[in-house]
């Protein structure tokens, strides 16, 4: 590391601000090469801040400051100081105006943060550190004022002109430029500011809300997208009315904004009136995106949505309580949902999520709590730990409290600290004192990180007619944290009897233990037969469970439990059971050999008359190879992908009667986006996908894959077939993905589809096929989501090609991270994530990972957001 210096922010150094603001107000004159931004600002010395001194310091970064006024008063450069991380001045009094103006240049921005511009089209990012580099303010969340914002612009270039709140004048000006001002009476932190200008059109629609009040709902696009808003519009509206009726919030102002921009770091932003979303989260059309990004759209439009109240209304104090609103809001979303679709299924696949990403994440050398104690760059704390594991943390305490109980902590939440800025603390007190509840214990999910791992053991005893379950908690050390204490969580079981029917051991079927001790027994009487137990139901806690039940078992659970997710879960364990013994057979030079039994489970499973066909679908897919990498202790790439490969091909080959008829059952002529539609659609892409599977497909199942992709209507089927050809020998092959890039070309969502296939491909040669498509003309190294398609899905989701063993994998995805320290650091940082479980592989590839870090590392001016994640992965 050479030039720069990386201080850590720790959580426990949080001072009360020694100034707060009364109010802002911005002028931003937008000009072809460069943006002036005139920032008025009223300060306040804070009575809360003791004896502060009266000194005055506001961060800015990358700011040309023209001049400074205090009271009116231009100040005379030995008045204050500024460095790379602001600007400091003596204060004159209690209470003082300063007015300053700076230029910035959004056109040489490639951050993608503060205020930039994407197709032409002006936007900001300010969360969580953006606003600095707009104007010289107290960028910290808990500084909260109304924002009143004009904007001047070219009438041609800038039509549109948006900012938060209500739009309370707008007029013409000279030279064919105009302005709009916009006032937001909420007062707010920094990084819920927002401003768009340019060419784009809207769809309108209203909303009523359950007091009367009448919302005009707008969502903002290119021309060219016009036609693909309506799902995005719908699911807003549904997500208004759930929040309503799940937890009585109404929306607060007037107009509600979205606005779909190409360019965008992360998912959406919830900026206070007016969220700004990448495209991806808002445009979708049958023919151009698939059944999940439908899904995503619907998620992702009702969290940004529901930030409004677990966000904007009550913010948090600093960013380590940022799961205080992230994991909040992904609890609500995900329950949103749930309740729009299959329940079942969405639990599944946040599960899936939180296996996959944030327990890689918690046993690895990023690991932190979800209330982190300590920085360098804070955005590199935007993690499955805050968001996914927040979230579980947040629904443990829906289990506890009851869904009642929880919402009565809820009301008490929003009672207390409405306009405040406030901690995880304030929370869990809010919801322990609406409820009586001691959450003391509790609270050490917000501070401990690392995975616990609970050990099962079972006594039957059938004189006495006793059942007794025996858990031991423990949790692995992480970076910083070498012993834990015990976590209350809550386990959900229930018991089956011989013909898979709940024993009634409460008045419900399922039963809350609550594990508190670092061992404990828990004794069922009356029960006459050994039961087979269902444990940790619906995941009732964000654990791993220590492998503890027979193929049979595990097997009875797939056909007979009463919960749909423990049901799908034993189906997984299965698998997952089944591909370690043929990667054993595999690592041991022998011929692995596929389970009857687990054969006649899958095949029982297929025939079981299961109705809700997307959980079947789900109970079909096999853990993926990133997954189950996670799961072993030396990870072994090339025989992991092998076993899996294998275990896949035998069921289809031993059951291709089966999945041939479920191919063609769930075949529908008619498109639908129902629930069940989709459901449907999936089933029938995994039964393709396991056909093809097969050692040399029968013919008439390779011409059903190319129909598919020759006459489907819906982006679901049409990639569902390319995903498999890309993957095949087929000659056809390139003949396809060329016919689907001329298709949609100029579509940039459908464009990163191809390249993520592409990526993807398991065939020797992708990495030469993934350095060819760099230079393609539709690739960017600046546009995050191409990057995110072609470079993350290579490194990230194609496991054994990545880490294939002459190390060109390791070599590219340094070469792409130093090339992003300078273009967007962010994403750069976030690229990083497949070399940070270096050590949990063999010894060359160990040696080759390092050394690709340590070059990383050795860049000249490195970012502190990737010094950060290399630094610690060293
Ligand atoms: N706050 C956004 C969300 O979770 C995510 C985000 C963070 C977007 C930082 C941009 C920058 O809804
Ligand atoms: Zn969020």
């Amino acid at each position: 590391m050479k030039n720069v210096e990386h201080p850590t922010i720790y959580r426990k150094d949080y001072r009360v601000p020694p100034f707060i603001v009364e109010s802002i107000s911005l002028i931003f004159q937008l000009q072809d090469d460069h943006t002036d931004v005139f920032a008025t600002t009223r300060f306040r010395k804070n009575p809360d801040a003791g004896e502060e001194g009266d000194q005055l310091f506001l961060n800015g970064e990358d700011l040309e400051l023209l001049w400074i006024r205090c009271n009116s008063d231009e100040l005379a450069a030995n008045m204050y100081q500024v460095n790379e991380k602001g600007l400091s001045l003596t204060a004159p009094g209690d209470s003082f105006t300063l007015e300053i103006a700076t230029r910035i240049r959004p056109d040489a921005n490639t951050l993608l943060e503060g205020l930039y511009r994407s197709n032409g089209n002006y936007c900001t990012q300010c969360e969580a550190e953006g606003f600095r580099k707009i104007t010289y303010y107290i960028d910290r969340p808990d500084i909260l004022a109304p924002f009143t914002t004009r904007i001047e612009g070219n009438k041609s270039n800038c039509p549109v002109m948006l900012s938060n709140g209500n739009k309370v004048d707008e007029g013409e000006l000279e030279d064919g430029r105009h302005y709009a001002v916009w006032h937001d009476p909420f007062p707010k932190p920094s990084y819920l500011f927002a401003l768009v200008a340019g060419d784009l059109r809207y769809i309108e629609d209203f909303f009523t809300t359950k007091s009367g009040r009448n919302i005009c709902l707008r969502i903002y696009v290119e021309e060219r997208n016009i036609t693909k808003c309506d799902h995005a519009m719908l699911s807003l509206k549904k997500a208004m009315r759930w929040d309503e009726e799940v937890y009585g919030l109404e929306y607060d102002l007037d107009i509600f904004m979205i606005v779909a921009v190409d360019d965008f770091n992360m998912g959406a932003m919830e900026n206070k009136g007016l969220n700004v979303f990448n495209s991806k989260y808002v445009l979708a059309l049958p023919e151009t995106a698939t059944d999940n990004d439908y899904l995503g759209i619907e998620g992702v439009v009702a969290h940004e949505y529901f930030h409004n109240w677990t966000g904007n209304r009550v913010t948090c104090r600093d960013w380590f309580q940022l799961s205080l609103k992230e994991g909040l809001t992904v609890f609500r979303d995900q329950e949103f949902s749930a309740d729009m679709n299959s329940r079942p299924v969405q639990r599944i696949d946040d599960v899936r999520i939180l296996r996959t990403g944030q327990f890689r994440e918690d046993s690895g050398p990023m690991a932190h709590p979800v209330r982190p104690d300590s920085y360098v760059e804070i955005n590199n704390f935007y993690t499955s730990t805050v968001y996914n594991k927040g979230a579980e943390v947040i629904r443990m305490m829906h289990t506890l409290l009851g869904a009642e109980g929880f919402r009565k902590g809820m009301d008490l939440y929003f009672a207390r600290h409405d306009g405040q800025a406030v901690t995880c603390d304030d929370f869990v007190a809010s919801m322990a004192d609406a409820n009586d509840y001691d959450l003391d214990q509790f609270t050490r999910w917000y501070s401990q990180s690392g995975t616990p791992v609970i050990e099962v053991s079972e006594h039957f005893d059938s004189e006495k007619e006793e059942y007794s379950l025996n858990l031991k908690q423990s949790c692995p050390p992480t970076p910083g944290q070498p012993e834990k204490k015990p976590f209350h969580l809550p386990v959900a079981i229930g018991l089956l009897d011989q013909d898979g029917k709940d024993i009634r051991i409460t008045d419900d079927d399922t039963l809350v233990l609550e594990l508190k001790e670092a061992e404990e027994t828990f004794v069922f009487y009356g029960i006459e037969q050994k039961p087979v137990v269902s444990f940790l139901r619906n995941f009732s806690a964000p654990v791993r469970v220590k492998p503890f039940q027979s193929q049979e078992e595990l097997a009875f659970l797939m056909a007979h439990d009463s919960d749909l997710y423990n049901r799908c879960e034993a189906a997984f364990q299965l698998a997952e059971q089944v591909i370690f013994a043929a990667l054993e057979a595999l690592q041991a030079g022998g011929q692995p050999v596929l389970d009857d039994q687990y054969l006649t489970a899958v095949s029982a499973n297929i025939s079981g008359g299961q109705n809700d066909k997307a959980l079947l679908g789900q109970a079909l897919q096999l853990p993926s190879e990133t997954y189950l990498a996670g799961q072993m202790t030396v990870i072994d790439p090339d025989n992991l992908h092998a076993a899996r490969n294998f275990v896949k091909r035998e069921l289809a080959g031993r059951l291709i009667d089966k999945f041939t008829a479920l191919y063609l059952e769930n075949d529908e002529a008619e498109y639908q986006l129902t629930p069940e539609a989709m459901g449907k659609r999936s089933l029938k892409n995994i039964a393709l996908d396991y056909l093809m599977a097969i050692d040399a497909p029968p013919q008439e199942i390779i011409d059903r894959c190319l129909a598919q992709y020759e006459t489907a209507k819906n982006m679901t089927d049409v990639v569902s077939a390319l995903q498999i050809i890309a993957n095949s020998e087929l000659d056809v092959r390139e003949e396809i993905l060329g016919d689907f890039y001329e298709l949609w070309r100029n579509d940039p969502l459908v464009m990163d589809k191809w390249l993520i296939i592409q990526a993807t491909s398991k065939r020797q040669d992708t990495l030469d096929e993934v350095k060819r498509l760099m230079s393609h003309p539709v690739f960017s190294m600046k546009n995050p989501n191409k990057v995110r398609s072609l470079v993350g899905a290579f490194c990230a989701m194609n496991h054994v090609r990545f880490h294939d063993h002459k190390g060109l994998g390791y070599a590219f995805l340094a070469d792409r991270i130093i090339e992003l320290n300078t273009i967007n650091p962010q994403i750069g940082a976030r690229m990083v994530s497949p070399f940070t479980t270096w050590k949990k592989y063999d010894g060359e590839r160990q040696h080759m990972m390092r050394d690709q870090l340590e070059r990383i590392v050795n860049t000249e001016n490195l970012s502190g957001d990737i010094f950060e994640i290399v630094k610690k992965s060293l």
